[in-house]
């Protein structure tokens, strides 16, 4: 016989312990995963937003382009619908800006000021940019408006993120 006899109550403890760990485990797996799964899903990398706008229609003209895709906000999932102003610069590069004014948020529209002609403007505060999206120095933003990382395929535009502007 060994010393080390399990007394009737004891093994009960023990049986009782460990089904009653298997059923909690078993009830907050499926919680904890569900609590962190958004948060450690992988972020997918770069996402280019297939747009309507067919690359060889683009001319030195800016164009506002809206464009939609469905964003996950960790267990939300909606639709957003964003805007670009796109057109070829003098080299032929394509260029796509962001509407939203670097001062205070507001949408700028392409050539809309009389006393200020090919230049996007901001109504808000009389904000300016140049074409190529420089802000006018003298005018409310200080930043030039962000432009989007875009890519061409199969002959449309493809838009990615907005980033700010990189200084030359
Ligand atoms: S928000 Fe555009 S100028 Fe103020």
């Amino acid at each position: 016989m060994s010393k080390h006899r399990v007394s009737r109550r004891q093994f009960l403890n023990y049986t009782l312990t460990g089904v009653g760990g298997f059923m909690a485990a078993g009830m907050l797996m499926p919680m904890l995963r569900f609590a962190v799964d958004p948060v450690l899903e992988a972020a997918g990398g770069e996402n280019y937003v297939a747009t309507k706008q067919k690359v060889d229609d683009l001319t030195g003209k800016p164009v506002r382009l809206d464009f939609s895709y469905k964003q996950k906000d960790a267990w939300y999932e909606s639709e957003v619908t964003d805007t670009a102003w796109v057109y070829k610069n003098d080299e032929g590069k394509i260029v796509a800006l962001s509407p939203v004014c670097k001062h205070l948020g507001c949408t700028v529209d392409w050539n809309t000021s009389k006393d200020h002609p090919n230049q996007f403007f901001c109504p808000c505060h009389f904000g300016r940019y140049t074409k190529d999206g420089m802000n006018v120095k003298g005018t409310p933003p200080l930043k030039p408006l962000d432009s989007y990382d875009y890519k061409v395929k199969d002959g449309i535009l493809y838009l990615g993120s907005a980033v700010p502007h990189k200084e030359a």
